[in-house]
């Protein structure tokens, strides 16, 4: 079983007024092909852990934070940034990474099909028919020449989920990717999208509020829990595997 992730005591703390917030996370494997969900209530730190994982957000301090895309060459993510190589960083997230944001995150000025093929357009892939593929799986084949403001926020989250697999990238991460839509429509939703992950052998790691949910949708979930910190006027907020 070959790591895509492997952390180690990473922690992110956040400033602000009043108690201050610490993210901590003891130990989190992620094996490839997994589908892992980031679980607690809002405000625990699920945005942050999966902005970590991305590689846009810098964790405060680590033990171990590995990054292993293919299985081959792992990359010591804590040396990139402590190096300040960004570029590395940002060439792997492009190439090996799909993000569903939680609200979609579609340019308003592109087509559908352009929006679901941009990811591809930057890495000069040609158009094999992927694009249309999953416009039909994912039901949105109709949609394909409008632009994203005219589609119901259903049909938006089922563009940023074809956009975030255009590219055919060995890891997708979602933030709460159905948060917006209703509870049917979420279910449906999230099982296209996990068929076609598993399908295509897919990692994917989703942020959610709702366990009880992702456990359904036979996800592994990794539950938030609070810990009182030792250093006053720090809350910990911990995840574990
Ligand atoms: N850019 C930021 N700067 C400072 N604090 C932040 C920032 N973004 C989020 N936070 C704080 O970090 C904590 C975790 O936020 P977030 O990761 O968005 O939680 P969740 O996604 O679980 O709702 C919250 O207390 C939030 O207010
Ligand atoms: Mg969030």
């Amino acid at each position: 079983m070959s790591l895509v992730f492997k952390l180690r005591d990473v922690r992110k703390l956040r400033i602000a007024e009043g108690a201050n917030f610490c993210l901590v996370v003891p130990q989190l494997d992620i094996a490839a092909g997994e589908k892992v969900a980031l679980v607690g209530e809002s405000g625990c730190g699920k945005s942050t852990l999966l902005d970590m994982l991305v590689m846009v957000l810098r964790p405060s301090s680590v033990n171990e934070f590995v990054f292993a895309p293919d299985g081959k060459v792992p990359l010591d993510v804590w040396l990139a940034w402590e190096t300040s190589r960004w570029n590395v960083l940002s060439d792997l997230r492009k190439q090996y990474m799909g993000y569903v944001l939680q609200t979609g995150g579609l340019l308003p000025f592109l087509t559908v099909w352009d929006n679901i093929n941009l990811s591809r357009q930057i890495l000069s892939m040609p158009d094999d028919g992927t694009v249309r593929a999953l416009a039909k799986t994912l039901g949105i084949r109709r949609q394909l020449n409008k632009l994203p403001g005219i589609l119901s926020v259903g049909e938006r989250q089922r563009v940023a989920i074809a956009r975030a697999l255009a590219h055919r990238p060995p890891i997708v991460l979602a933030d709460e990717p159905t948060a917006a839509v209703d509870p049917v429509q979420a279910k449906k939703i999230m099982g296209v999208f996990l068929g076609l992950a598993e399908e295509l052998g897919t990692t994917v790691i989703v942020a959610s509020h709702n366990t009880q949910f992702v456990v359904q949708l036979g996800m592994r979930p990794v539950r938030q829990i609070f810990r009182p910190s030792k250093k006053k006027g720090v809350i910990n907020s911990v995840f574990q595997g």
